[in-house]
């Protein structure tokens, strides 16, 4: 490291400490390191508890009306179609090395047990989320920020048909990486702009998209998936959310650094975007983020020199970061996992979908609250 890069790198953390607290100075002055971070320090050093001082500035510094109006603001002046592609285009290769072999899932997985690997949590997770689906074969299915095409995967196993099957995502690599991997169809579509056909769909569900769609968005997409899914059908959706209305600082660093004009809301924001969207809630439960987050942080640091000739030091030492502080968060409960299955509120029959799993948790009790309320 030059002594420059250095000094500006001590100079900077004044002005965001002012900016966004100390645990986004933090994060930044990590990741600005040309060298590669230590991963037993930088893990150790984001998901411990802080000294008091330290802690106390970064639950109330800035204050929580200016952390949502700034986020808000960043948010809405990034372009949030290439904000999307920054994170997922950087290398397909590169996310191969720490996700999953088997489906290359970039959410949370089910763990149950300390003996899990990625790939046994992963499957789990895949069958969780495909009784929630239950596609049929014949049905006309949609999935909502494919990704690399791992749940589309799943449902082709259980289905055969690819023909009614579609997959949408803002990342070009992601369509390269399916057509050339399964051969589904991806296409390069705006789950926010998208117009549909109303009724053309009997099952439609994202598994961690909702998160980038920023909150101004959420009831009209929420409206339009409810006119486009038949009434028969169900939609189901994966995200994380804050538990609370104003979002922890923690957050700022992967808002601004991480997921460019992606933003956060409540639960309770959800559950009222269902409701006025005019959809009921058939199921509903919350699974633990955090060991899916130490197993790919593990495993990206396994495969340290890999990484950094894909992406570079400074990329490697980012995500690093951003994993710890996102363990963090989930171990805060500063924000929860959930899992939904909705269905229109005219539907003719209503739906109990119920999953005989251990693999999710019990509610925290600020979310049994928020629950309480939608039902
Ligand atoms: C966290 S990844 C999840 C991918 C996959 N579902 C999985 O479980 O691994 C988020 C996905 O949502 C997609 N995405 C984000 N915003 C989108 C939007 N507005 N329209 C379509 N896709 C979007 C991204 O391109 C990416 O494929």
């Amino acid at each position: 490291m030059t002594l420059v890069s250095e000094l500006m790198r001590r100079l900077l953390w004044l002005p965001d400490v002012l900016l966004g607290g100390p645990a986004y100075a933090r994060h930044l002055y990590l990741t600005r390191n040309n060298t590669p971070l230590d991963a037993s320090v930088v893990w150790e050093g984001l998901t411990q508890p802080e000294n008091p001082l330290f802690h106390w500035l970064s639950d109330h510094y800035p204050p929580p009306v200016i952390r949502k109006l700034l986020l808000n603001i960043y948010a809405n002046s990034r372009d949030r179609i290439a904000g999307v592609s920054e994170h997922y285009d950087i290398s397909n290769e590169f996310y191969q090395l720490f996700l999953d072999r088997r489906y290359m899932f970039y959410t949370c997985a089910d763990f149950v047990c300390d003996t899990d690997t990625i790939e046994t949590a992963q499957e789990r997770k895949a069958n969780y989320i495909l009784n929630l689906v239950d596609p049929q074969p014949g049905e006309r299915i949609l999935d909502l920020g494919c990704g690399w095409g791992s749940m589309m995967k799943k449902v082709y196993e259980t289905t055969g048909d690819a023909d009614n099957l579609v997959g949408y995502t803002l990342a070009q690599e992601q369509i390269r990486f399916i057509q050339d991997t399964y051969g589904f169809r991806a296409e390069f579509k705006d789950v926010v702009t998208t117009e549909f056909e109303p009724e053309s769909f009997d099952k439609i569900y994202s598994v961690g998209c909702i998160e980038h769609i920023p909150v101004r968005h959420l009831l009209p997409v929420a409206r339009r998936l409810a006119q486009t899914i038949k009434p028969t059908g169900r939609i189901v959706h994966h995200f994380f959310c804050q538990l609370s209305e104003a979002p922890p600082t923690r957050l700022f660093a992967l808002g601004v650094k991480m997921f460019p004009g992606a933003e956060l809301t409540s639960l309770q924001h959800h559950l009222k975007v269902f409701d006025q969207a005019g959809l009921h809630i058939a199921h509903q439960s919350i699974h633990n983020y955090r060991p899916t987050l130490r197993a790919w942080y593990d495993r990206l640091v396994e495969h340290q020199d890999e990484a950094i000739k894909l992406v570079g030091v400074h990329n490697y030492n980012r995500y690093l970061c951003y994993l710890a502080d996102a363990w963090r968060l989930f171990d805060d409960r500063d924000l929860v996992l959930t899992r939904f299955v909705l269905q229109r509120q005219d539907a003719p029959v209503k739906l109990q979908v119920d999953v005989n799993c251990h693999a999710a948790e019990p509610m925290p009790s600020a979310a049994e609250k928020v629950m309480s309320w939608a039902t």
